[in-house]
């Protein structure tokens, strides 16, 4: 019965029904209700930043080498010293257990298959420990200082102990972005007590009777197990928003991280040149270009664009990976032409677990990666290391330096 249920699944999310991620997107919206959805699909204010991320890739063209002949091309690589199948990182993404029964081990249980790293959040609904045990790959931690420095100092503890390999320290999200669409939907009613003001925003949980028995067998709502406040236990889902504006990471933050954290740490949420020169300075190993998947600050480029300006600042001191808008393995390609060592994916994935859990997220990999190695064919380029600046042009105002 469970067999067939996960054959169900995993046909679900096949060719021809999907393709592509557009077309995982469209299954999680069919899946969830509307509020995770949004939560997932949505974006800060104007959405403009989300929209820009994706537009950015729109604008960097192919120069494809042809007539030649690469029957075999490698995707492997290492990032921060670890060998990886593709260079692609399953990105931070919050509340995964809102969207899938156990939804942080099922992504990690698929991004382990598939030999490829996968970033916890902090805000995350299940254990740690039990994430890194689901994967079969390297995991790593997301830090917020959610909770204040003893509650992060303990989580720290925890993922060395679980043999997390590397710290995130996302410092994009001094408050929660503008998300009107979680307030359209009722995001802070929902979270009250009240059960008047709840009422309203209900039916869109009605019209989901599949994702609410499975969300109310898995527990119901979740609350964050590795925000563990001392005397209280983990902290709860109507907490976060106001744990946020108390735990705004500074670089001086960054000194105690570092000194509590002896591996390596990725800087994620870097913006601009200025502040990727900071995150070498801070003895980070690797950065992320990243704005959140337009979530945080509306109104700032795409990461895309502001990519070749950071590598020449510090490409030949840290590693430079990128977020924000890949829904194509040709997505991946450019940022690794622009001198992205490696990409993360958010909301491709996300999707995948939303329409169909670990088929779904599994699905999402499988996709990503067969673009890549078409690209890779189509451009005449046998291997991922040998992708460079020679394989696209850019528009010239991208160029600063
Ligand atoms: C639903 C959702 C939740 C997220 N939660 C977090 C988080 O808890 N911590 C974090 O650093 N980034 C978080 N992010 C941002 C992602 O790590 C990543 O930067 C972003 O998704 C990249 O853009 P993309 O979705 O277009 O791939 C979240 C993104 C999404 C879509």
């Amino acid at each position: 019965m469970f067999r067939s249920a996960q054959h169900d699944k995993a046909r679900s999310v096949q060719s021809p029904r999907v393709v592509n991620i557009e077309d995982l997107r469209r299954a999680a919206k069919r899946r969830l209700p509307r509020i995770v959805f949004d939560y997932i699909d949505g974006g800060a204010e104007d959405e403009w930043t989300l929209r820009e991320n994706s537009l950015a890739f729109e604008a960097v063209t192919f120069r494809p080498r042809c007539a030649v002949a690469n029957p075999l091309c490698d995707l492997r690589t290492t990032v921060l010293g670890t060998s990886v199948s593709t260079p692609l990182i399953l990105a931070p993404v919050g509340s995964c257990r809102l969207m899938y029964p156990r939804g942080e081990e099922v992504a990690a249980r698929a991004a382990g298959a598939a030999g490829i790293i996968y970033t916890l959040s902090t805000l995350s609904g299940c254990r740690l420990e039990d994430v890194a045990a689901a994967s079969k790959g390297p995991v790593w931690y997301q830090l917020y200082l959610v909770g204040g420095r003893d509650c992060a100092l303990a989580a720290i503890e925890r993922a060395r102990n679980a043999g997390v390999s590397a710290l995130v320290v996302t410092i994009d999200t001094a408050v929660a972005g503008m998300r009107e669409r979680d307030v359209r939907n009722g995001a802070k009613e929902l979270l009250s007590g009240k059960f008047g003001a709840k009422l309203p925003f209900v039916n869109q949980f009605l019209t989901k009777p599949r994702w609410l028995a499975a969300f109310l067998a898995d527990g119901g709502l979740m609350k964050f197990e590795n925000v563990v406040i001392p005397g209280k236990g983990p902290m709860l889902y109507a907490d976060v928003t106001a744990a946020l504006e108390q735990s705004v990471v500074t670089w001086n933050d960054l000194i105690w991280i570092r000194k509590a954290w002896t591996g390596p740490v990725v800087i994620k949420g870097i913006h601009t040149a200025d502040d990727a020169r900071r995150a070498v300075d801070a003895g980070a190993s690797g950065l992320v270009v990243s704005n959140h998947g337009g979530r945080q600050l509306d109104d700032v480029a795409a990461t895309l664009r502001v990519l070749p300006e950071i590598v020449a600042a510090v490409g030949d001191r840290i590693e430079v990976l990128l977020d924000g808008g890949i829904r194509r393995g040709s997505d991946i390609a450019k940022a690794l032409c622009l001198g992205a060592r490696g990409v993360m994916a958010g909301r491709a994935y996300a999707y995948g677990l939303g329409a169909a859990g670990n088929a779904g997220v599994a699905r999402a990999i499988e996709i990503l990666r067969a673009d890549l190695v078409r690209t890779l064919k189509l451009l005449g380029c046998p291997s991922v290391a040998e992708l460079d600046r020679s394989f696209v042009d850019i528009p010239h105002d991208w160029l600063r330096n």
